[in-house]
């Protein structure tokens, strides 16, 4: 296997533009982090390896920190990484850069790619109104994937060429050395991004489905007497699945959003597909 594509995704925006970078560079597996990020003895077998994962305040969710900390990525000599994010300047690059450095790699390239943002704050404890447009409107989501797919045939050639960091074009392209100062800044909040909290509930219109069972990738979500309920002991990883992928939009979130005027989830992926990530 020459290229392996290893993915993340909540509510399918990463795994869409996985899927079509897949039919771009030929001989490309998929493999989902989530499935394997408490295991050990992982490694990769690919030449080339990219990881493509939605942002999650400024940089790559934590799970997926954990999981490439502990791959071993000695089979690589082209690692690149594709960052999926709502619209806000990343982190990501300049943070995978660091650990694959521990581990004697570079990250050749990266990427940023804009998709409708797939929850109303993120974890930010307010809704700022205006500031995020959820879900979004039909004409701005295929104007996304029509840049999307746009941008893909671009990497594509950048990734079987095997080029080195091209100049980063992203609007919202941050030269390094401020990127640097604001990861300093931020460094003694990452650890409340995993301790932060989501309070979830679903209200009387829930049917007991078992969907958002199924996609939680975080496994934090049990179905109970037809109810679901989020276990205190299991860490969830904020990927917003079971509230976007909630057919009766009953999933909300106490004092922040509580709304039932539609969700957004990516149409080319399925629930199954979500769901097979942790199966
Ligand atoms: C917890 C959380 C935090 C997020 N933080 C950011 C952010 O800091 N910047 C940004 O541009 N988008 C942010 N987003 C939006 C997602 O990156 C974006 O919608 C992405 O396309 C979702 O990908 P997925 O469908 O593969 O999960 C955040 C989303 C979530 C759920």
């Amino acid at each position: 296997m020459s290229t392996e594509i290893y993915y993340f995704s909540g509510t399918g925006n990463s795994l869409h533009v996985a899927k079509e970078l897949q039919k771009r560079i030929p001989d490309t597996k998929l493999i989902p982090m989530v499935k394997y990020v408490n295991k050990d003895g992982l490694r990769t077998t690919g030449k080339t390896v990219g990881f493509v994962f939605p942002v999650h305040m400024m940089t790559f969710p934590f799970p997926v920190k954990k999981f490439v900390k502990k791959l071993d990525v000695r089979s690589a000599n082209y690692i690149f990484t594709v960052s999926v994010k709502g619209g806000t300047f990343i982190l990501s690059d300049l943070h995978m850069a660091k650990i694959l450095k521990r581990k004697g790699k570079r990250l050749d390239c990266y990427f940023d790619l804009k998709m409708p943002y797939n929850s109303p704050t993120g974890v930010m404890p307010v809704r700022i109104p205006g500031m995020i447009d959820y879900p979004a409107a039909e004409t701005e989501i295929s104007e996304l994937e029509s840049n999307m797919q746009t941008r893909l045939d671009v990497i594509k050639t950048i990734v079987m060429s095997k080029e080195v960091k091209p100049k980063d074009d992203s609007p919202y392209g941050f030269s390094l050395l401020l990127k640097k100062i604001i990861s300093a800044l931020m460094a003694p909040f990452e650890i409340l991004k995993e301790k932060n909290k989501i309070n979830y509930y679903a209200d009387s219109t829930c049917t007991g489905c078992g969907i958002c069972e199924k996609v939680c990738l975080s496994k934090k979500i049990k179905l109970i007497d037809g109810r679901p309920v989020w276990q205190k002991h299991v860490q969830c990883f904020f990927c917003y699945a079971c509230f976007a992928y909630c057919p009766a939009q009953s999933i909300l979130v106490k004092k922040l959003y509580t709304e039932k005027q539609g969700r957004y989830v990516n149409p080319d992926v399925s629930v199954h597909e979500i769901s097979s990530q942790n199966s």
